[in-house]
């Protein structure tokens, strides 16, 4: 059976980022706790509590040590209260979400009415809404053109976040212009998710079985999933390689292997090295 990674698999630059910084914080002092789990994957959260770095809901749970920021970002409110506790700040933000912050108050600032599209109550869509909101901007979240407020007035600012697709952008902005309102748009997307959804789609249309790896309750991972299983029927979503069942893959040439942007690498290599092993 010949195993065949996704050429776009597993932990984005902004997850990696964070998860090397909160290693690099659990051998410091007092350890580090994260607001809330550093990423959506149960094994890697319980690994770095091993280590000394708790997940926490917020600043005012930490009893010692660092706070480290995860990669979708934190409201400034959050921010304040960090330092207002006088804690060591360890920022892993990714630098895209980073940059959507930016544009969000930029946004509220010139046009004073910013459209964030995003999925609603997503910490990084908070942290979108909360930057907008101080720098003096109505906000209003919309996942598609029918959550766009009726009475919408020009000037419009469009901030997205990372995650979103360039078809939920376009969808928007087409609306805001059939209602004759060219809204400024701070196209903030990420590739990573897409390219990895299309790598998955591309793999799970050539094997004859698909491995998704990836906790649960990582959203991302679950699309990913539900894109593998649209073009091959034997998709298996796990989240350790002792989840694999050897008769899954009865009678199959070949298995893909693909991974959720917060699953780290090696947890890829583990059930790579184990699929192979059933080859014998
Ligand atoms: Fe950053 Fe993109 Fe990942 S915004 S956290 S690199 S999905």
């Amino acid at each position: 059976m010949k195993v065949v990674l996704a050429e776009h698999a597993g932990a984005c630059y902004g997850v990696q980022r964070a998860l090397d910084m909160a290693v690099a914080a659990a051998g410091e002092g007092e350890g580090a706790s994260t607001l809330g789990p550093l990423i959506h994957n149960p094994q890697v959260v319980a690994e770095l509590e091993a280590r000394g770095v708790r997940a926490v809901e917020g600043p005012d749970d930490v009893e010692r040590g660092a706070v480290i920021i995860r990669s979708h970002g934190v409201t400034p409110a959050v921010r304040r209260a960090v330092v207002a506790r006088d804690l060591p700040l360890i920022d892993a933000t990714c630098p895209h979400v980073a940059r959507a912050q930016k544009a969000a108050a930029e946004l509220a600032r010139r046009c004073g009415r910013v459209v964030v599209v995003g999925e609603e109550g997503h910490p990084e869509v908070e942290g979108l809404v909360a930057h907008a909101r101080e720098a003096g901007g109505e906000v209003v979240v919309v996942a598609s053109p029918a959550d766009l407020p009726a009475h919408l007035e020009a000037p419009v600012g469009i901030v997205v976040q990372t995650t979103q697709t360039r078809e939920a952008l376009d969808a928007i902005v087409a609306e805001l212009e059939a209602r004759g309102i060219q809204p400024e748009v701070k196209n903030t997307i990420c590739f990573a998710t897409r390219q990895r959804q299309e790598a998955a789609a591309a793999l799970a249309d050539k094997v004859d079985a698909i491995v998704v790896i990836g906790g649960r309750n990582s959203s991302n991972t679950t699309r990913l999933a539900d894109i593998c299983a649209a073009a091959c029927p034997r998709t298996h979503h796990i989240e350790s390689p002792e989840e694999i069942d050897p008769t899954w893959f009865a009678g199959c040439f070949t298995v893909g292997v693909t991974a959720g942007a917060s699953t780290p690498e090696v947890q890829i290599s583990a059930v790579v090295a184990r699929l192979e092993a059933l080859e014998g």
